[in-house]
């Protein structure tokens, strides 16, 4: 059934991007100047925080000062349990990021006519997303109002918005075979996606990335430099430094502008004039010249962990760069110039794309999908290793990735139960290159010899509404049921 509209979001730890499709046309919901809205609240007295440009805007002139709390970021911290206090009122993260939600759901309404105050969205998350954090967006989405239709895989929706956003294109895609990398790297994770398109079918065959090395990182990284030099220039010593929290979410703001603009220039200056830090009665401007060299000595080992990942994609996949038809670059922390240049070297100029409209992809690729309603399918098929080495398959390739179409309850029975353990090896099957193990469940079983042979483990296997197969096995020891969550699934889809 295709609904006669899509609603695609990405939730991003920097900006995130609400876009919808008609079947005809794709809008993206930017802010007045063209860009993504920034994922940051702040809150100022009132429970109504301001969120996106504004509240970006203002964290240089207020920081995180006495009645004001900016919160930047929320993404990484998504599966954090516990409440932060804002202003003595508890709040979850899910809360925060519902705010975003909401915004993201307001500032649509406010542009375009159709947009409901309800609605299903596809909503994208990074590769490596467990089913807490995929759980905790989910229930931000819902307090939004806004019911996720499933998960994507960001750099699949980019690559989904890249090639689809012309519903004329799709006939032709039919017949395309192509081998495409996407490299996105972002506020909070670096997702690099090896996608094929073959035959009417889209799927991920590769999948690689950091959960933690991303732009907020490498502000982190350059902060503590700036703060180095500031520390010798003035002859302070390090230890027992600390800034006022209002002055360090400043300089962290001023460090990421300072970041992005090495992007495009050679030198840069950050200047804090006023009170940057005082001690015994002295106070202290900062003011810091960074030049791209430098900043590219600071991140060096960092790009090249993120070109190995490149590299150990090809490699599993069994593909050489000569063999990809296009890179796609995505994500704000791709546009630094050594990156765009080793990204070159490895694929050829030609072959590494940037699109303009990379800010927004991932979320028009899920409008997309939503619009389509293809569902998610399973890329290589899962399944039990058995004793003679030989695999039952749980769930064959192409099933569908929704509770009604992935589950399966099996029993096995133990060759050898001596150890008290009965162990499940699950494994991928990669076709030609055979089967690689995923994961291996230890079952607590009974170890009394008479039940050699007999004992057994009973194990259900299901994917659940966030995409994660999860896998619950009990064998005969009472209360001893062993829970597993596989949440790096490859994802595909048929479009044809
Ligand atoms: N020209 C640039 N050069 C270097 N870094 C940049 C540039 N533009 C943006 N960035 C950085 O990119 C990051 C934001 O990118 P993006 O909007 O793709 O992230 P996101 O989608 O919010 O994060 P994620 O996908 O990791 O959740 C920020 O760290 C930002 O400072
Ligand atoms: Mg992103």
């Amino acid at each position: 059934m295709v609904q006669s509209m899509g609603f695609g979001i990405d939730f991003g730890t920097t900006n995130s991007v609400a876009a919808v499709f008609n079947g005809e046309e794709l809008t993206a919901f930017v802010d007045p100047n063209n860009l993504p809205h920034p994922s940051v609240l702040w809150y100022k007295g009132e429970p109504q925080p301001i969120v996106g440009r504004e509240a970006k805007k203002r964290i240089k002139d207020f920081g995180n000062t006495p009645g004001n709390k900016f919160i930047t970021s929320i993404k990484s911290q998504i599966h954090k349990q516990e409440e932060f206090e804002i202003f003595g009122k508890p709040y979850y993260t899910w809360q925060f990021a519902s705010e975003i939600f909401r915004f993201l759901k307001e500032d649509a309404k406010e542009r375009y006519p159709g947009y409901p105050d309800m609605m299903e969205a596809v909503v994208t998350v990074p590769l490596y997303f467990n089913g807490k954090q995929r759980k905790a967006i989910r229930k931000a989405a819902e307090r939004a109002g806004i019911a996720v239709k499933t998960f994507i895989h960001e750099p699949f929706a980019a690559v989904v918005g890249y090639l689809f956003a012309d519903p004329s294109q799709v006939e032709y895609l039919k017949e395309k075979r192509e081998n495409i990398l996407v490299f996105d790297w972002g506020g909070g994770t670096l997702d690099i996606t090896l996608v094929k398109l073959d035959s009417g079918t889209i799927y991920e065959v590769n999948n690689q990335g950091y959960p933690d090395k991303s732009g907020d990182y490498f502000d982190e990284l350059l902060m503590k430099d700036v703060i180095d030099t500031f520390q010798q220039e003035n002859g302070i010593t390090p230890h027992g430094f600390r800034l006022e929290p209002g002055i360090e979410s400043i300089l962290l703001h001023e460090v990421e502008f300072a970041k992005i603009d090495l992007s495009r220039k050679d030198n840069v200056s950050i200047l804090l004039a006023d009170g940057f830090y005082s001690i015994n009665g002295k106070r202290y401007p900062l003011f810091s010249d960074i030049s791209r060299r430098h900043f590219e000595t600071i991140i060096n080992d960092d790009i090249q962990d993120a070109m190995s990942l490149v590299d150990r994609a090809l490699h599993q996949a069994h593909l050489q760069a000569s063999q990809i038809n296009q890179v796609l670059l995505i994500g704000g922390t791709s546009r630094i110039p050594l990156l765009k240049k080793q990204m070159r070297n490895t694929f050829g100029t030609t072959k590494v794309i940037e699109i303009p409209n990379a800010d927004t992809v991932i979320a028009e690729g899920a409008a997309i999908i939503s619009f389509y309603d293809w569902p998610p399918e399973l890329v290589r098929p899962i399944c039990i290793q058995l004793s003679d080495e030989s695999h039952y398959t749980i769930f064959d390739k192409k099933t569908i990735l929704k509770p009604e179409f992935a589950q399966k309850g099996v029993v096995f029975f133990c060759t050898d139960n001596r150890e008290g353990e009965g162990r499940l090896i699950i494994t991928e099957n990669r076709g030609e290159q055979g089967h690689q193990v995923k994961e291996i469940v230890s079952v607590p079983v009974s170890n009394k010899l008479k039940n050699i042979y007999t004992e057994r483990v009973v194990a259900d296997f299901r994917v659940d509404l966030d995409v994660i197969l999860r896998i619950s096995a009990r064998g005969s020891v009472e209360g001893k049921a062993v829970y597993l969550d596989i949440h790096d699934l490859c994802y595909g889809l048929r479009f044809a």
